[in-house]
């Protein structure tokens, strides 16, 4: 009897305290008592169509919710405050025993209320079905704002296409994580995947240069659009990268005549020095055309313009590059991407619009860069914190994305073209993540995961990559208080694997102890 009794209290214990928020928010104050809901909920918000409101009865199509004019009688309470400590993402979530209540400056800080919220329920209760009639929460009181203003997942679009259903599945995912910016790398050697109607060429000739099944498509014009409405309500701002002038063999297949030497190239994995063309004014009006068109789609703040891994061997050897660097007084082909990655900046600028480049452009001197272009830190494996320092140093922002530990298509034991070398786990990311700084400069951004898909990431073989070692990123981009343990951070992931499981996430292992001997990754 004493047993089941024990029993009976822990799963009632279980029921009421075990759900966990992750990203870790900054202050949790425990206070006495437990809400339950009703099989109505009174929602009071200050305004009718909220979004808030509109977003929670998206997620429970099946639960009654009635809009009350008096806060007394809700139990949920959306409302905006002044409050000078949580800046414009933060928010103060309160549950008591009456009343459940969500303050926040903005509607971007009501939205990540929300999202605390839904941690605290029990995944079971995610699933789209079902009614909320007596959930209890423990009664607490959280106070939580992010440590950064930009928190990104990059997701490679350009070697492998992903459908729209898919990038929409993953702005889900990265709502949950209180991720803001989806950096969507559009183009690629392995394929150009945005559809630009004054070069239909991009896309009819430049989606299918590679053999891959998933390699074929692109999005047009309206997907575009759908996708970058369907981010906003999750508050998030979808970043395109166009990479140039490397990493462009698929347009370049399209458009040979802007090549150097004006002759098809192929397409790779990797990357080639078939760049565009630096020397000509061809180059420039076509580029600065398709950044029209990239702007008419994308209202973000930032374009991110590429710059990585640009090898100069046709650049030096390009009569028309070599006049370009005479008649500019550059130094040579390095200077020569600087002055390319300026007049696109200079261009952007124009249009209000600020440019991101891979840290590749500060590696060496020359030209100077617009001050408000954005670093993006990211060949750790390489060149360690060379593009941090350099950025830095010349009054740059930078985000902080380092390949190790944010790439995240690196599984955690070897995988075709990835050795030993180039996989880690959670607890790595956790304990030795090179941009998880403690005391970041005023000039850090934020930080970036990435997911490339080179060798054939397909949609299928994402989740076991990204999750749960997603929670550590998220974690370290959000989270601004001091660390938890490493085993306390890995006992309150694996308290969101049930959440997982309701989301449909195909979660791989964490740790590299816990993968089975011949792991799929495939
Ligand atoms: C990169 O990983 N080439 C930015
Ligand atoms: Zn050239």
């Amino acid at each position: 009897m004493k047993l089941i009794v024990t029993i009976i209290l822990a799963f009632s214990c279980f029921a009421v305290f075990s759900q966990h928020i992750l990203p870790t928010p900054q202050t949790t104050v425990k206070v006495e008592g437990t809400f339950e809901f009703q099989n109505s909920v009174n929602v009071f918000v200050e305004e009718s169509g909220n979004p808030s409101f509109i977003y929670l009865k998206e997620k429970f199509p099946n639960q009654q919710f009635v809009s009350v004019q008096n806060k007394k009688n809700a139990n949920l309470v959306f409302e905006t405050i002044k409050a000078d400590n949580i800046g414009d993402e933060g928010y103060f979530l309160k549950i008591h025993s009456e009343q459940i209540v969500i303050s926040a400056n903005t509607e971007t800080g009501l939205f990540y209320g929300i999202q605390s919220l839904l941690h605290l329920l029990p995944a079971e209760k995610l699933d789209g079905h079902q009614q909320l009639a007596g959930t209890k929460l423990s009664c607490l009181e959280i106070e939580d704002s992010p440590k950064y203003a930009w928190r990104s997942f990059m997701l490679d679009s350009g070697r492998q296409y992903q459908t729209p259903d898919f990038i929409k599945q993953f702005l889900d995912r990265m709502a949950m994580l209180k991720m803001n910016v989806f950096h969507w790398h559009l183009t690629e050697g392995q394929g150009w995947r945005i559809e630009i109607k004054k070069y239909p060429k991009l896309t009819s000739i430049g989606s299918n240069v590679a053999k891959g099944k998933e390699q074929q498509g692109f999005y047009t014009q309206e997907e575009i659009k759908e996708i970058v409405a369907y981010a906003k309500k999750l508050h998030i701002e979808v970043v395109p990268e166009i990479d140039v002038p490397g990493h462009s063999e698929a347009a370049l297949i399209a458009y040979p005549e802007l090549t150097c030497f004006r002759k098809a190239t192929e397409t790779v994995m990797a990357f080639t020095p078939n760049l565009f063309c630096g020397g000509r004014e061809e180059t420039y009006t076509f580029l600065q055309n398709v950044l029209d068109e990239v702007c008419d789609l994308f209202p973000s703040e930032y374009i991110h313009l590429g710059g990585d891994e640009a090898p100069k061997a046709n650049w030096n050897k390009c009569p028309d590059c070599q006049a370009k660097i005479k008649s500019e007084g550059l130094k040579n082909s390095h200077d020569l991407q600087l002055y390319f990655s300026k007049r696109l900046a200079n261009y952007l600028n124009k249009k209000d619009r600020k440019v991101i480049f891979w840290g590749d452009v500060v590696y060496h001197d020359g030209t100077e860069l617009p001050e408000n272009v954005v670093v993006y830190w990211w060949n750790w494996r390489r060149h360690k914190d060379l593009a941090l320092v350099n950025g830095l140093k010349r009054g740059h922002q930078v985000i902080c994305g380092t390949n190790y530990y944010n790439y995240l298509n690196f599984p955690l034991s070897p995988w075709s073209k990835y050795a030993e070398s180039r996989t880690f786990d959670m607890q790595d990311i956790y304990e030795k993540n090179p941009s998880d700084l403690e005391n970041p400069d005023p000039l850090v951004l934020g930080m970036g995961t990435c997911l490339w898909t080179d060798w054939f990431v397909t949609e299928s073989m994402t989740d076991k990559r990204v999750f749960p070692r997603a929670f550590a990123t998220a974690e370290q981009m959000w989270h601004r208080g001091k660390r938890l343990t490493f085993d306390t951070f890995y006992i309150r992931v694996k308290s969101k694997y049930p959440l997982l499981k309701t989301m449909g996430i195909d979660y791989g292992p964490a740790l590299k102890s816990e993968v089975p001997e011949n792991y799929n990754w495939d």
